[in-house]
């Protein structure tokens, strides 16, 4: 059996979905963020002030990379993981990848609570930095093999369709 790999944008549930997914088919979880960060003894935030978004990307392809060699994961990406070309192939190559979506209005609503731990959306105006992102992240996204909008489903929800799809 292939990895779950649960991509798409920040606020989407990966981390939360992907934890419950995992128990449910009894497989190990892996969530590449919290990799990036152990491994850099950093936090998220610290690795982009100390070396800039692009010293954050050299780390998630390297972690990217490691995924792609699990065998039967369920593996949470970052909501960039995508973007880059190299990544994406080598995810596309490891394993099924869930896109989960959410509309921009519920996006801003849950991440609100968690914007200081989230360089992307701070400073500046989160709303409008929200909508250009997943404009300009449209395309990566659509390299999935199934989307799914967790914007009025619970955890439990998103699990069982995932569980069909991959299924099916
Ligand atoms: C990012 C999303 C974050 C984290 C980093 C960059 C992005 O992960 O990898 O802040 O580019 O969308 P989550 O999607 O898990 O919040």
């Amino acid at each position: 059996m292939r990895n779950i790999i649960l991509v798409g944008f920040m606020g989407t549930g990966k981390s939360a979905v992907g934890r419950i997914l995992a128990k449910r088919l009894k497989r190990p979880f892996v969530d590449l963020d919290q990799r990036i960060a152990r491994e850099a003894h950093q936090t998220i935030p610290q690795i982009f002030a100390s070396e800039g978004e692009a010293g954050f990307r050299k780390r998630e392809l390297e972690a990217v990379a490691w995924a792609s060699g699990l065998k039967e994961h369920v593996i949470a990406a970052g909501g960039g993981a995508l973007l880059e070309g190299a990544n994406a192939k080598l995810l596309r190559g490891s394993g099924f990848l869930v896109c989960l979506t959410a509309r921009p209005d519920v996006i801003f609503q849950r991440t609100t609570a968690t914007l200081p731990s989230r360089p992307l959306l701070n400073p500046g105006n989160p709303r409008q930095r929200i909508a250009q992102l997943m404009q300009l992240r449209a395309a990566s996204y659509a390299q999935a093999d199934v989307t799914i909008d967790t914007s009025d489903k619970s955890i439990e929800e998103v699990v069982g369709e995932i569980i069909k799809k991959v299924n099916g």
